[in-house]
């Protein structure tokens, strides 16, 4: 499905090299982990996948293919729901994925736009779910909840519980 070659990422201002010569390739159903040290371009290689580099900043040469289109370059259109329903990223900090300010029920709301009652009750029901598949029982505890009064694991399952409500094909993990 995701078919990743020669990526080649460089940062603009320093035309220093940050990544060069990955290839791999995820069929439907596996998965794949990048391993390497700190600073070796894991989370870098994961957001040029996800399309989430600011291309004034990086440069990003070589071929990223999902379902056989081209999602590099000038002309390459993602299709719609291309980040979110089809690949979905978990960010590496849970702290800084929210915002300190906003209860996390509401917070986690707003990333969907419910219109009507229904819509958001039905919400609440996948995401008491989801919440369950990461071991995490009480709903009204965790959207009761501002970030800092949850444990950073917690909140970290809170954010993949989150992916998990969309539903995607894959999961992006830059840990
Ligand atoms: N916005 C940026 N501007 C310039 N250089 C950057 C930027 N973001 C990352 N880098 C550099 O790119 C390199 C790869 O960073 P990246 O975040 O991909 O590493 P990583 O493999 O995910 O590391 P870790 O295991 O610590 O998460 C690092 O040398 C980093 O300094
Ligand atoms: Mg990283």
């Amino acid at each position: 499905m995701l078919k990743v070659n020669d990526l080649e990422i460089t940062a603009r201002s320093t035309k220093e090299q940050l990544v060069k010569g990955i290839s791999f390739e995820v069929g439907k159903g596996e998965t794949l982990g990048l391993i390497g040290e700190s600073g070796s371009g894991k989370s870098l290689t994961s957001k040029a996948v996800m399309r989430l580099l600011n291309s004034r900043i990086f440069r990003v040469n070589g071929s990223i293919r999902w379902k056989d289109r081209e999602m590099l370059g000038r002309n390459a259109k993602l299709p719609k729901g291309y980040r979110g329903r089809q690949i979905a990223m978990i960010t590496q900090n849970p702290m800084t994925a929210f915002a300190p300010m906003i209860k996390l029920g509401r917070q986690i709301e707003m990333g969907f736009e419910l219109k009507g009652s229904r819509a958001k009750r039905e919400f609440y029901e996948r995401l008491d779910s989801a919440l369950k598949s990461v071991n995490l029982t009480d709903l009204r505890k965790i959207t009761d909840s501002y970030p800092d009064e949850l444990s950073g694991g917690m909140l970290q399952r809170v954010m993949i519980a989150v992916t998990i409500m969309q539903s995607p094909e894959r999961i992006h993990d830059t840990r």
